[in-house]
């Protein structure tokens, strides 16, 4: 598309001008590393910008656009992108959160909320969806992502797509996405962020791309190349995955942007110097360069040399362009820029209401022992350094938001409870012990301020108010710093600080209920064994403390399900439904005590199975499954077979289920895992009722990678298991034949 118009512009062009196109610097409002640009405004009126990062606000937005349509010599409107992850200001969960509810269209619709809100406000391109599947939840950034499965991972990534960029570019309340981190950057070794990958093509092309690919085929308009190394050269100026995979397999045509400072920083991987990497990069089909100005500084010289050529610059600059176009902006530069949409778009009662709702969706009920739904009569008292700090509610990348107008654990509760029920508040304790470590999880400051008193004191307190209450809701976890970029931790627990608070509460025999906030799968093993309920609320987002008293008090029961495994402790990571049987697995009926097995793939000190496996979450009703049936025992190349599966709701509550589907294909060339995830259905079942639910699997959906990396299904039978999570063991089976 835009191809005349595009090339008509280009003919225009200086080779200083066509390099400006390439150069996306830092605004300064935003910075994740050391941000290089300077002189901003002259170097748009000279031509040498082809958008701005992470710049707030649609007044100085328009004011910067002016700048390079009136100023500079072709008039070539900006790009503004900024990382608008969950939700603009009205910030719905932390992805890893949003992918718990497991539906499809609520997430699509966030995105869509978000997509409305940021037009509102100048933006018109986000640094979203994350679709980096990750099994080490010790990357900070599994918080960004939706997980460790990679069907779900592609679903949502295409959910997401859809909601930013709606059906038409051009309209006023849409933004380009940018899928990223292309590719692999949730496989870091040692769960270290920034770390080298290492991976198999085979485990590549099966477990990581497909969500990448997923966003492709949803219409993304952009990618952005990820930190780490693929194969010894990084993503960057890899250009087997920018050229060969990304447009010759998959057959992208947007533009792809680097990550911040991405390209300077192979200097440091060790592959050249700025001028060389920079030209590696563009010869790669790398096309945009965020904040570093390699492309800025060196381009001209690469093409003097013979480093790089003029086409290859000409390619980088036409689809820049031409994404300009698909958004309308040589039509009206300014069109994201109307500051009455500004008021009366952003943060509106509506999508704050909409927040609300899905945060409470996302939330994954771990443990009742009947606490929970708590009572509107009587006392509760709240304790925790976690439930008086509106700054930690919307966690990681929430730029936009409004940080000391989210909604507190203490403000929502309040709100909610009423008159009938007196909270008692104690902060209990601090963070963490160690002061140090305290500022380095709270690292923008004001989440969090360190309490004067001594321990003791805080805790003697807290105490006081438990032993006056009926219950106890101790609210916490990780500070929103201590999970996202930059946040590699190797200790899976919740900071010492804080257990002991939890052990203390405990001990005074009031039934308390945790309300766990993480951006990660935690080890909480000593909390599952001895908390009578844990809520895991993620970092719920802007209107968090409602979400949260909603399902406190059972306004709404929980559906989440959690889309990554939650290990017993840091030694068994990475832990994944979806793994490999080995040729010596345990003998299942031997583990259910967690038994050792000499000789057979386990440990000494800790079972295999996880603390809660994929797809786990409770909700205050029950449900049961039976009869899985299929409609015929033989599926043949191009037809169909159907999966039925009673489902009722065998509890006291009305209540969501999220019905799930895996296969395992029992013997094939390539090995397989013990099984995949192939369809889920999230219902809702009026107590008592009960539904069939069906799904349909076609040849399709049991083809894999081989060996040789052909996309194929090989004939032979097939297991099906259904149930509310991937350990479910109802089962029936049947053969693909040719
Ligand atoms: O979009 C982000 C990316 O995810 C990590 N590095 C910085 C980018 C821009 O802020």
């Amino acid at each position: 598309p835009y191809q005349k118009e595009v090339d008509s512009i280009l003919a225009l062009m200086t080779l200083e001008e066509k390099i400006g196109q390439l150069n996306l610097p830092s605004s300064g409002d935003i910075t994740t590393g050391q941000a290089q640009s300077s002189d901003i405004a002259s170097k748009i009126a000279a031509g040498k910008v082809g958008g701005l990062f992470n710049i707030k606000t649609a007044a100085k937005i328009k004011e910067v656009q002016r700048i390079a349509v009136e100023e500079s010599r072709l008039k070539i409107p900006l790009l503004f992108g900024m990382d608008v992850i969950h939700g603009y200001q009205s910030t719905f969960p932390i992805p890893l959160g949003l992918a718990a509810s497991w539906d499809m269209d609520l997430i699509q619709q966030t995105a869509r909320v978000a997509a409305q809100e940021a037009s509102a406000d100048g933006i018109n391109w986000t640094f979203s969806p994350m679709v980096d599947i990750s099994r080490d939840p010790r990357w900070g950034r599994i918080s960004e992502g939706s997980g460790e499965d990679p069907f779900l991972g592609g679903k949502i990534a295409a959910a997401m797509v859809k909601g930013y960029q709606g059906d038409d570019l051009s309209a006023n309340n849409t933004l380009l996405a940018c899928v990223k981190h292309f590719a692999l950057y949730g496989a870091s070794e040692a769960g270290r962020d920034y770390n080298t990958v290492d991976m198999s093509r085979v485990r590549m092309y099966n477990d990581y791309l497909p969500p990448y690919k997923a966003a492709i085929d949803a219409g993304v308009a952009s990618v952005m190349a990820s930190f780490n190394e693929v194969d010894g050269i990084p993503a960057t100026a890899n250009k087997w995955l920018l050229t060969e995979v990304l447009r010759e397999q998959w057959g992208f045509n947007g533009f792809v942007v680097s990550d911040y400072t991405g390209i300077n920083e192979m200097v440091a991987h060790g592959i050249g110097n700025l001028q060389q990497v920079s030209a590696r990069a563009l010869n790669a089909g790398l096309d945009m360069d965020m904040v570093g100005e390699g492309f800025l500084t060196t381009l001209k010289q690469s093409l003097e040399e013979g480093l790089v050529s003029e086409i290859n610059i000409d390619t980088a600059v036409k689809r820049i362009l031409t994404a300009k176009y698909q958004l309308g902006l040589f039509d009206d530069p300014y069109k994201y820029c109307d500051t009455t949409r500004t008021k009366n778009e952003v943060f509106t009662k509506e999508n704050r209401d909409f927040a609300r709702k899905v945060s409470a969706e996302s939330m994954v009920l771990l443990k009742n022992e009947g606490v929970l739904p708590l009572k509107k009569s009587g006392s509760i008292a709240l304790i925790g350094p976690l439930a008086n700090t509106p700054h930690n509610m919307a966690g990681t990348w929430s730029v936009a938001t409004q940080q000391e107008k989210s909604i507190s654990v203490l403000e929502g509760l309040k709100e909610v409870a009423g008159e009938a029920v007196t909270i008692n508040y104690a902060k209990g304790s601090n963070v963490a012990y160690d002061e140090a470590y305290e500022k380095r999880i709270t690292m923008f400051g004001k989440e969090i301020t360190r309490d004067g008193r001594t321990d003791a004191q805080l805790l003697a307190e807290a105490l006081a108010v438990a032993k006056k209450s009926d219950v106890v809701v101790a609210a916490i976890g990780e500070t929103a710093e201590r999970s996202g970029e930059s946040s590699s931790i190797t200790n899976l627990q919740i900071p010492k600080a804080q257990q002991d608070l939890l052990d203390a509460l405990l001990a005074t025999g009031k039934p308390v209920v945790v309300v766990l906030f993480t951006g990660r799968p935690l080890a909480i093993t000593k909390m599952q064994e001895e908390a009578p309920a844990i809520l895991n609320a993620w970092f719920p987002g802007s209107e968090a403390g409602l979400a949260i008293a909603d399902v406190l008090f059972g306004a709404v029961n929980p559906s989440g399900k959690l889309t990554a495994t939650f290990p017993r402790n840091v030694g068994q990571v990475p832990l994944f439904y979806a793994h490999k049987n080995t040729g010596r697995p345990l003998d299942p009926a031997k583990t259910a005590d967690c038994g050792f097995q000499k000789f057979t793939s386990n440990y000494l000190d800790v079972c295999n199975t996880p603390l809660y496996p994929f797809g786990f979450g409770l909700s205050y009703t029950t449900f049961s499954y039976s009869d899985v049936t299929l409609d015929k025992a033989e599926l043949g190349p191009n037809d169909s077979i159907t999966v039925s599966v009673k489902v009722k709701n065998t509890g006291d509550f009305d209540g969501k289920e999220v019905v799930q589907l895996y296969v395992r294909d029992v013997v094939r060339s390539t090995t397989p895992p013990v099984r995949e995830l192939k369809g889920f259905k999230k219902i809702f079942l009026k107590k008592g009722e009960e539904q069939i639910v069906q799904f349909k699997l076609q040849t399709e959906d049991l083809k894999f990678y081989d060996t040789d990396l052909n996309f194929i299904a090989e004939p032979g039978e097939f297991q099906v298991f259904v149930g509310g999570d991937s350990t479910t063991e109802l089962q029936n089976r049947f053969e693909l034949v040719n």
